[in-house]
């Protein structure tokens, strides 16, 4: 008999049908066995009674998380049995036929409960089964919608969704960057990107006018709450545009995503307050205030926007300008003219958008002319020959009619991780990693085999030889058996 996923069961009364799914909990009530059996789609209350023998029989057998497939009768519950808590509430399936697909060991942690409580290095070890968990899955499926209603929106206002490497070269997000080394070019290195910033400007170059991209971006930093070493951003880019349009755009897209798919929350103010960065420091002492009215209330939502961003703060560690957001920032083209040599003092058409405390967005208008591009880079201590190196094809390509362009990207992790109301942003990550950016579960990072290591041109420093060789570690790893 074909498949009916238990979504489809709650309207399924009187008819007999098979389901398939894992053993979510097994209660005996004297001669009768409940299971609560589980798929993607929700969890059907089971009967199993002894009148059918052979079923009630292997019923006796299950236990938490086998696979099986069970045939039966859906009934109506009787009103006092109805569990208003899930749409399969109101049902039941009386078994007739059950088979066990696969059986499972006991799992090193509950999987009817939520997990929270659970050690996160268990967890992590085997996400694969705490994916298993309600709230869990839930996450997955509520990122699933989202990533969908941010494709469905930009590409009704006419957004192409293209993707950009991932092998490429540095582009200062202000973290430090992944290497790859190359094969083929000994001594030389890919960089994975920080974020797609200089290919969607050169993209705005190419033409496209109005770009996203759902990216995955890499940032070697410590991981936090609200951090990890890879994440993944919605990106924006739009040609002919200013700062207003924007915001207008941006701003459209959250209340819509919000009131489509979180209708239950509510937003502490529409439209978003806007803050320029001044005010919100001499008000708030920080760049991302918690504007909430009540910031017990896990439903309430406050955006805001932070504008005229500086353009350049003072690094105590580097003694030297750095970019506030990143060089390729527009500057305030009135601040550059009144103080020419106090570039401190220059804000720039840079923006945050902040969620409940948390920046959930940043972007800009970009330069989109040569000299002042340069110019932002002597700025920052950028050498001739470095500027050359590193972002000559950006000048390059300004001087083949780039025209006025402007984005944001949003942390898609944070985004999610406020509107599910979890505390951190690895309750929303499928496959994230600890605080020492390890991933439990594949073992990563691992060492590899000297053949390997040869190949990428890369040899490993004498003192970590000894050191490993004194604690008993095999750098090189185990000798593979089986073809790469
Ligand atoms: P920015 O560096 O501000 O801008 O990043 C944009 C947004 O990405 C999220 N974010 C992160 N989320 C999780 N872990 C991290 N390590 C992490 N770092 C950043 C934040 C942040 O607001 N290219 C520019 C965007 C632009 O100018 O268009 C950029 O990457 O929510």
């Amino acid at each position: 008999m074909s498949r009916t996923t238990i979504k489809e069961v709650a309207e399924a009364a009187g008819q007999v049908v098979t389901v398939k799914g894992w053993v979510h909990t097994r209660r005996d009530h004297g001669k009768l066995i409940f299971i609560d059996i589980r798929d993607r789609s929700g969890i059907l209350q089971v009967v199993f009674i002894p009148s059918n023998k052979e079923a009630h029989e292997l019923a006796q057998t299950l236990r938490s998380e086998f696979v099986v497939a069970i045939t039966g009768q859906i009934n109506e519950r009787p009103a006092n049995m109805i569990n208003d808590k899930i749409p399969t509430g109101k049902v039941e399936m009386l078994a007739t036929g059950l088979e066990i697909i696969n059986e499972a060991k006991t799992t090193p942690f509950q999987i009817d409960q939520d997990t929270m409580e659970v050690s996160e290095e268990l967890r992590m070890k085997y996400r694969y089964l705490d994916l298993r968990s309600l709230r869990m899955m839930n996450n997955l499926v509520m990122r699933s919608k989202v990533n969908k209603f941010f494709r469905d929106f930009l590409e009704k206002q006419d957004f192409l969704e293209i993707e950009t490497p991932i092998l490429t070269k540095g582009t200062p997000e202000g973290a430090r960057e992944f290497l790859v080394p190359s094969r083929i070019w000994p001594g030389k290195f890919y960089v994975l990107p920080q974020s797609p910033q200089q290919f969607k400007q050169l993209l705005m170059v190419a033409g496209t006018e109005k770009y996203f991209q759902i990216a995955r971006c890499f940032r070697d930093e410590d991981t936090r709450g609200d951090r990890q070493a890879e994440f993944t951003q919605l990106d924006i880019e739009m040609s002919f545009i200013e700062q207003e349009d924007l915001w207008q755009i941006i701003e459209g897209m959250t209340i819509e995503l919000v009131e489509t798919l979180y209708p239950h929350k509510k937003l502490t103010a529409k439209p978003f307050p806007r803050l320029t960065h001044a005010e919100c420091m001499e008000k708030y002492g920080t760049d991302k205030p918690d504007l909430r009215v009540n910031k017990e209330d896990p439903d309430e939502l406050a955006f805001m926007w932070l504008v005229d961003a500086p353009m350049f703060k003072y690094s105590e560690t580097e003694k030297k300008l750095v970019a506030a957001h990143h060089p390729f920032t527009m500057p305030n083209l009135d601040d550059m003219k009144e103080f020419p040599e106090e570039p401190r003092k220059w804000r720039s058409y840079g923006y945050d958008l902040v969620l409940n405390g948390f920046e959930i967005g940043g972007g800009s208008i970009r330069i989109h002319l040569r000299d002042i591009q340069q110019k932002v880079f002597e700025l920052l201590g950028v050498g001739e020959a470095e500027i050359k190196n590193r972002f000559g094809h950006m000048l390059e390509a300004f001087e083949f009619g780039a025209p006025p362009h402007g984005g944001l990207a949003f942390g898609i992790d944070r985004v999610l991780a406020i509107l599910q109301n979890e505390p951190n942003i690895r309750e929303v990550i499928v496959f994230p990693k600890t605080g020492d950016s390890r991933d439990l579960m594949m073992d990563a990072p691992n060492y590899t085999s000297l053949a390997a290591l040869r190949e990428a041109n890369i040899r490993l420093p004498e003192k970590l030889e000894a050191e490993a060789k004194e604690k008993g570690i095999n750098l090189y790893g185990e000798q593979s058996q089986i073809a790469d």
